[in-house]
């Protein structure tokens, strides 16, 4: 029987790990951590993501502030309320809800952003501290990802592991931490040949294609372990890249929603924790 893969416990270890050391933060008088988010443009499912972030902080105790522009926003704007943050000693880490309207240089805003207060490990800075692991954040989906392999041991090293996606959110920095648990990567895209005949070679198969249910389950080896990053509304039903209505024959999955989901968010509070941590120290 194919094992559900939920992010529920896996997101409830870390946040009673970062309740526990909050306590010894409180007895400091330190002010609780903060997180800024910068949302811009009226995209439904950003705001959405963005309210569950602020639910988050609440239920540990952080602060949280959102500063909300519309799609109109001249770049030079959305760069100035960064510099405004990074300027506040109040705000330990910052957040750009993603993606930006089409007209916005994303590369150029996600540069303004203190690597000291990036809370997403978005700035060139902190994805090369990433690859030489003198890291204070990680990226946080593929961050959660790790903790549901560890929290369901599902052991990585020797493994040989499929990443379907290359972005710079996911897949391209999930490859290189997995590479750094010793696993065996191969990196699949939207330029691959025979993808579909190639990843039934696997056993763990990462998907971060952001299309709505572009596998289905028998286009994986029977056994196979999946991790499904997408979410789509479909009919005002939520569903991942993988259409996972037939998982009998899998080893285990990820649901959608539940799986990955909750673990983006938890990681995003440790990351904040982490940029409070040794921006006070
Ligand atoms: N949009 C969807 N997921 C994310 C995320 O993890 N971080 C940011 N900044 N934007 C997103």
């Amino acid at each position: 029987m194919a094992q559900r893969l939920t992010g529920a416990p896996v997101s409830q270890k870390v946040q009673a790990e970062i309740l526990a050391e909050l306590a010894q933060w409180s007895e400091k008088n330190w002010p609780l951590p903060k997180l800024a988010v910068v949302l811009v443009g009226e995209d439904s499912a950003s705001h959405v993501y963005v309210g569950h972030k602020e639910k988050m902080c609440h239920l540990l105790g952080f602060k949280s502030q959102v500063i909300r522009l519309n799609s109109e926003s001249p770049e030079h704007q959305i760069i100035s309320e960064i510099e405004k943050l990074n300027r506040d000693s109040t705000v330990d880490a910052i957040l750009v809800q993603l993606p930006l309207p089409q007209k916005i240089n994303e590369r150029r805003v996600l540069e303004t952003i203190l690597p000291s207060k990036d809370a997403d490990c978005l700035t060139e800075k902190n994805i090369g501290k990433m690859l030489t692991g003198s890291h204070q954040v990680l990226p946080c989906t593929p961050a959660g990802i790790l903790e549901i392999f560890s929290f369901y041991k599902i052991l990585l090293s020797g493994k040989k592991i499929a990443v379907v996606g290359r972005s710079l959110i996911v897949g391209t920095p999930l490859a290189l931490m997995l590479i750094k648990e010793n696993a065996t990567v191969t990196v699949f895209h939207s330029k691959s040949e025979n993808l579909k005949p190639e990843i039934k070679n696997f056993d763990i198969v990462c998907v971060a294609v952001g299309k709505a249910q572009f596998f289905k389950v028998s286009d994986f080896k029977k056994d196979c372990i999946i991790i499904d990053v997408g979410i789509h509304r479909i009919n005002n039903h939520l569903v991942g890249d993988v259409d996972l209505s037939d998982a009998e024959s899998l080893a285990g999955y990820t649901p959608v929603p539940g799986g990955v989901g909750p673990m983006t968010i938890a990681m995003l509070m440790k990351n904040t924790f982490n940029l409070a941590k040794t921006g006070r120290s």
